[in-house]
């Protein structure tokens, strides 16, 4: 990064050359470091924070061709300009200073004149192709961080405030070792009852500390930045500080911290203030943090509006499941605890993420069949003649007919069709066995038969949790634990309180 006032390094062996350019050179508002030799020159380029070198050829011990070879042979210093001071049109010395590479030559006597133009010139010029440089370096984060975004992106558990950390990273630019950052980012966000959750991230060393906001001693920072709409504030030290930024500086003032090089950015519902960049803020940096933010918000939206429409989904399914109880005794919640022990099991015989989750709202259309059962059979008090059985046990190859083959209902049509299937092969309606029985319907019959049993049917009364525990895994006649994936019974064992707790707190 260039400095506030350029530093110069001026070369020259003869003391008087050295304090005339001086002269000229800090009168003009830069700042001169010295050097009478081509060693000292090189300690010196390495320690200080060098914009520019006047460089003087003709030197004793190592000379100026010299000295600027090894500058340039430097990864880290190659894009200081130098300017070499060479005898009047010594077309000789030229030659050598641009294969040694010098970026100009000022020809001794110098012109006044001419040394600050072709200094100012040379200056800019590194500006820009820092800042060219620099956005480059940008482009090539944000694009990354895109990518690993989409990677990851979750749209089920997405939230604005976790793993805020990659961005942070962005902006403080870590990946690349911190070229200037920020070091202190409090990121905030005001939902929709304006309650706000803010998160302070700060660069201890090269470690990256959050705090989340409740910990923190200070009030609500961002609480103070006002605004409800899109918004930038950009403040350099020895600017002005904006006003409506000056109690926030206060009261980051009061945990120790002083507040420079800063932007603060509104886009409802985030807002961001990063600050103490180790530069002077410009456009560059505001449009990393616009990206960065809009990014976020584009997967949060992203996130709702599919989030939104799973919502419909389950809703939608739970309506069907519902109608399907239309003819049925009074079941109560019957359909949604299948579905809470379902996914119940599911999670605890560690299926993925998504099984669980298409179990809970798929298992509970497991009877959607029963719609075709005439309500006589359904409300029968005594047990069913063999004509009614056939009847009865057609509610599973109904229901795969009415869930259709659209890839959405794949589960739910195989819990329709095999939840009365059993482990041993003596179950309905074709008698699979085993493995051939799909997962989803090993599990859901476990779940469907608990809950049965808990329930008072128009056949028969409810059981205690115990009974029924005992009934699935000793067995009563009617049920076998023979009729169940042994692992799954295992499971059921395991986590039997769960589904008594289901039971209770869904009746
Ligand atoms: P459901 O009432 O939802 O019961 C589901 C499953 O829970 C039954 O499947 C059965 O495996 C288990 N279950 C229910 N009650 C008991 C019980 O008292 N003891 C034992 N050991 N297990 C029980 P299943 O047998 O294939 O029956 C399927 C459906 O057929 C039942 O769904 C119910 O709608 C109907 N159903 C079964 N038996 C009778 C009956 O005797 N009378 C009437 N009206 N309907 C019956
Ligand atoms: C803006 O584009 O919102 C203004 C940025 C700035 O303040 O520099
Ligand atoms: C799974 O998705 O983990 C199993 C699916 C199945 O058995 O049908
Ligand atoms: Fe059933």
């Amino acid at each position: 990064m260039m400095n506030q006032t350029p530093r110069i390094l001026v070369v020259d062996d003869e003391p008087l050359n050295v304090a005339l350019l001086e002269a000229v050179l800090v009168s003009r508002g830069y700042a001169v470091i010295p050097a009478t030799n081509g060693k000292a020159a090189l300690d010196l380029i390495h320690q200080d924070n060098i914009d520019l070198v006047l460089l003087d050829i003709m030197m004793p011990e190592m000379d100026g061709f010299e000295v600027c070879r090894r500058i340039k042979e430097d990864e880290r210093l190659r894009d200081i300009p130098i300017i070499m001071l060479t005898v009047l049109y010594s077309k000789q010395d030229r030659i050598k200073g641009i294969e040694a590479g010098a970026e100009d030559f000022i020809s001794k006597p110098f012109d006044q004149g001419e040394v600050l133009a072709r200094i100012k010139m040379l200056l800019k010029m590194r500006e820009m192709n820092e800042s060219l440089r620099s956005a480059y370096r940008q482009i090539n984060l944000l694009g990354s961080l895109g990518e690993s975004m989409i990677h990851h992106f979750d749209p089920y558990n997405f939230d604005v405030m976790t793993g805020l950390d990659l961005m942070v990273d962005q902006i403080m630019g870590r990946p690349e070792g911190n070229l200037g950052g920020p070091e202190l980012i409090i990121v905030g966000l005001k939902s929709d009852n304006q309650v706000c959750q803010w998160k302070l991230f700060r660069l201890a060393g090269s470690q990256l500390r959050q705090q989340d906001f409740e910990e923190l001693s200070f009030r609500k920072l961002l609480d103070l930045i006002p605004g409800d709409k899109p918004r930038t504030v950009c403040f350099n030290d020895g600017d002005p500080v904006p006003p409506e930024l000056q109690e926030v500086i206060d009261n980051l003032g009061t945990s120790g911290l002083k507040v420079f090089n800063a932007i603060s950015y509104v886009y409802p519902p985030l807002r961001l203030f990063a600050c103490n960049y180790g530069h002077r803020v410009d456009q560059h940096d505001v449009t990393v943090i616009k990206h960065l933010v809009m990014e976020r918000l584009f997967f949060k939206s992203i996130a709702d509006q599919i989030t939104a429409v799973e919502d419909a989904f389950a809703y939608t399914l739970h309506t069907l499941a519902r109608a399907a109880e239309a003819n049925d005794e009074d079941t109560g919640n019957h359909i949604v605890r299948v579905g809470e022990y379902a996914a119940a099991l599911a999670e605890h015989l560690r299926l993925p993420e998504k099984f669980v989750r298409t179990i809970r709202i798929q298992a509970p259309v497991h009877d959607i069949g029963k719609i075709h059962v005439p309500p006589g059979i359904l409300t029968k008090p005594g047990p069913l003649s063999e004509a009614e059985w056939v009847i009865m046990k057609s509610h599973t190859t109904s229901g795969g007919k009415i869930l259709g083959d659209h890839p959405r209902l794949i589960m739910a049509k195989k819990i329709a069709l095999t939840h009365h299937e059993r482990w041993d092969g003596s179950g309905y309606p074709h008698g699979l066995k085993g493995e051939e029985i799909p997962l989803e319907g090993r599990i859901t019959i476990l779940a469907d038969q608990y809950d049965a049993l808990r329930n008072v049917r128009p056949y028969k009364r409810s059981f205690d949790h115990q009974t029924a525990y005992k009934i699935i895994t000793e067995g009563d006649g009617r049920t076998m634990p023979g009729h169940f994936d042994p692992q799954i019974l295992q499971g059921f064992k395991a986590m039997a309180p769960r589904f008594e707790e289901i039971f209770d707190t869904l009746k």
